[in-house]
């Protein structure tokens, strides 16, 4: 739950904050007022990322050095060409914390339009997907993710010099290690979540997983040096959605393939909900203007008791929310 949001330079915001409800928060506001602004500095209170900056110093207004993003307990500062300040400094009740103790302090789920074309989009936004979840509820998960990810970056590094520079094989050994032990784990949390969601008997997803073992890497290793790079392992890993045994991204409708994530979204809500015993935020970024009837229902139906925060910018797109706790922000 986030009760309070504090945005200083934070992209179109000088300065400026926010209330939400415990219930239903709706911010209406036409295009381009930052709605969507508001919903990324809150998901980064939540996983200490943005969902839409390449580089995180794209999130400071222009005319700025410095950004701080402060809700109740937790804040985050970006600066940027600040000579020996660091670009990104976390805090949990102003005390200075890493990444992975920083996350998963603020549960949210975050539902964009753009989620809507996951079934068909490219699987690196499938293993965010995967991440981001696994990441909020599993410090463990947390830091194997940022190790591995270092990890393949560096072996990536040996595997050229061995080709180029025709330095000992042995030097990957190390980097094997730290690789299948962590690859594993991540293996088999995202195995474990994709489960999870199946036994809700909503999606039918299939784990294609590029599992990572001495044998795997013992396979692949001339393939490797000349490519420079490390080809198995969950970075490589992918899921598809099944409807009748068919995969959905070759043969289902786009309706059924929006249906599909509406399932997922709320499957992902529930997986939260069990590992953590917490509700987490929905974050709704204008989803209503892209469902119809049938599909905001079901939306609607699954807010229950969870604090929820809905941009939009046409009123008439919005169902009728019966809540008592509603409240609207006019940006
Ligand atoms: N670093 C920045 N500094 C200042 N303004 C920025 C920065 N980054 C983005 N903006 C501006 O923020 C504005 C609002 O963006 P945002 O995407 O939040 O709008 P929105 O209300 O969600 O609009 P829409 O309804 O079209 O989705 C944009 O006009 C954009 O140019
Ligand atoms: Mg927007």
């Amino acid at each position: 739950m986030i009760k309070k949001l504090k945005l200083t330079n934070f992209r179109n915001f000088t300065k400026k904050e926010f209330e939400f409800g415990e219930g239903i928060t709706v911010i209406n506001a036409p295009n381009a007022k930052g709605k969507t602004n508001i919903l990324e500095a809150i998901f980064m209170l939540s996983t200490g990322k943005s969902f839409k900056a390449r580089r995180e110093e794209e999130s400071i207004n222009y005319d700025c050095d410095l950004a701080r993003i402060k809700g109740d307990s937790l804040e985050i500062v970006l600066t940027k060409d600040i000579p020996e300040w660091p670009k990104k400094k976390l805090l949990v009740n102003g005390i200075a914390r890493r990444m992975i103790d920083f996350a998963g302090n603020l549960k949210t789920t975050l539902f964009l339009p753009e989620d809507l074309d996951l079934v068909t989009s490219t699987p690196t936004l499938r293993r965010r997907f995967l991440d981001t979840v696994l990441s909020q509820v599993d410090r463990e998960y947390r830091r194997a993710i940022g190790s591995y990810e270092k990890g393949v970056r560096q072996r990536n590094r040996i595997l050229l010099r061995i080709r180029e520079e025709n330095i000992s094989r042995s030097n990957l050994l190390f980097w094997n290690q730290l690789l299948i032990k962590n690859g594993n784990y991540i293996t088999e949390r995202r195995r474990e979540f994709i489960e999870f969601i199946n036994s809700l008997n909503k999606c039918n997803l299939k784990y294609d997983s590029s599992a990572i073992s001495e044998g795997r890497l013992e396979q692949y290793k001339n393939e490797e040096i000349a490519s420079a790079m490390t080809l198995v392992g969950p970075h490589r890993d992918d899921f598809i959605f099944l409807k009748n045994d068919r995969d959905l991204a070759s043969y289902g409708s786009r309706g059924e393939q929006r249906m599909e994530i509406l399932w997922l979204k709320l499957a992902e809500l529930a997986f939260v909900e069990a590992k953590t015993g917490e509700l987490p935020t929905l974050l709704l970024d204008d989803i209503f203007s892209e469902l119809d009837h049938e599909h905001r229902k079901i939306v609607l139906d699954s807010i229950g008791n969870h604090q929820v925060i809905i941009t939009s910018a046409d009123e008439h797109n919005l169902p009728k929310i019966k809540s008592e706790e509603l409240k609207i922000i006019n940006l």
